[in-house]
């Protein structure tokens, strides 16, 4: 029988999940920003922000943004590492990676920014390149994340810091069982919005199926980080994991 993983609630053969998740992004992704903002009531412009004062980001530096999607998280580091530093866009998805490409050439970035299409799983990237490596909300669309934090921490320097913002666990039993009756509407909405409910269906069950808090930094240590530690935010329905290399 061939190895097997989730798909948000169903089990899959380790080979499919890729393209399942390929599909979902290519058929979300001309609405995603504003999805984004709908379902997240316009917190995740905040959350994001704090993830990348965790970077440390500073003139000058080299940073990773990992599964950049449509690259807001890369508009701001490419502010902040300035004309000396530069920032490397990489998604596995086409589709994303295009609007990160549009955002950016719209909003006058180009000089200090690339952008490469690769597998999180097998970065196409020389070891010890970056200073920092962020990924927000890509970790949990990844078959094996195991192989994703180990070619993370290859190719980060030593010293040099991965910052992983990702849906986690509510500490509060109220607060969980609210966010799941909010969240239940997800799939409702992203059918009105991009015509597709079976995405924002997988969004909710990925969400669920995604290693909880402490057991995520356990994989980070596992993989050879240290200083491994995270920060809740809004309960811990976000959270944001740090783990230094060396
Ligand atoms: C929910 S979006 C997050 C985008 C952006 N970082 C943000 O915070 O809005 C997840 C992204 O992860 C990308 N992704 C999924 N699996 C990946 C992999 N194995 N390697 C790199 N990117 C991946 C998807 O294509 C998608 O663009």
């Amino acid at each position: 029988m061939p190895q097997q993983t989730h798909f948000g609630f169903k089990t899959v053969p380790l080979a499919e999940k890729a393209s399942r998740v390929a599909g979902v992004f290519h058929s979300v992704a001309s609405r995603y920003d504003l999805m984004n903002d709908l379902m997240s009531l316009g917190t995740h412009r905040l959350i994001k922000r704090f993830a990348i004062e965790q970077t440390a980001a500073r003139a000058g530096d080299t940073i990773l943004d990992l599964a950049c999607g449509t690259g807001d998280l890369s508009e701001k580091l490419s502010t902040i590492v300035g004309s000396t530093g530069h920032i490397v866009l990489c998604d596995i998805n086409e589709s994303m990676l295009s609007l990160g490409r549009e955002r950016l050439h719209n909003h006058g970035v180009a000089a200090n920014v690339s952008f490469v299409q690769g597998d999180a799983e097998k970065l196409p990237f020389n070891e010890n390149h970056f200073d920092a490596i962020t990924m927000a909300f890509g970790l949990r669309n990844v078959t094996t994340k195991e192989n994703a934090l180990r070619a993370i921490l290859r190719t980060l320097k030593p010293g040099g810091r991965f910052v992983v913002l990702e849906f986690s666990k509510p500490l509060n039993p109220v607060v969980e069982n609210a966010y799941r009756v909010f969240s239940g509407i997800w799939p409702g909405v992203g059918e009105i919005v991009t015509g597709d409910r079976a995405s924002y269906q997988y969004l909710v069950e990925s969400i669920r199926m995604h290693p909880p808090q402490d057991e995520l930094a356990a994989m980070m240590t596992d993989a050879g980080f240290s200083k491994v530690h995270y920060h809740n935010l809004l309960n811990g329905i976000v959270a944001i994991h740090q783990g230094t290399k060396g």
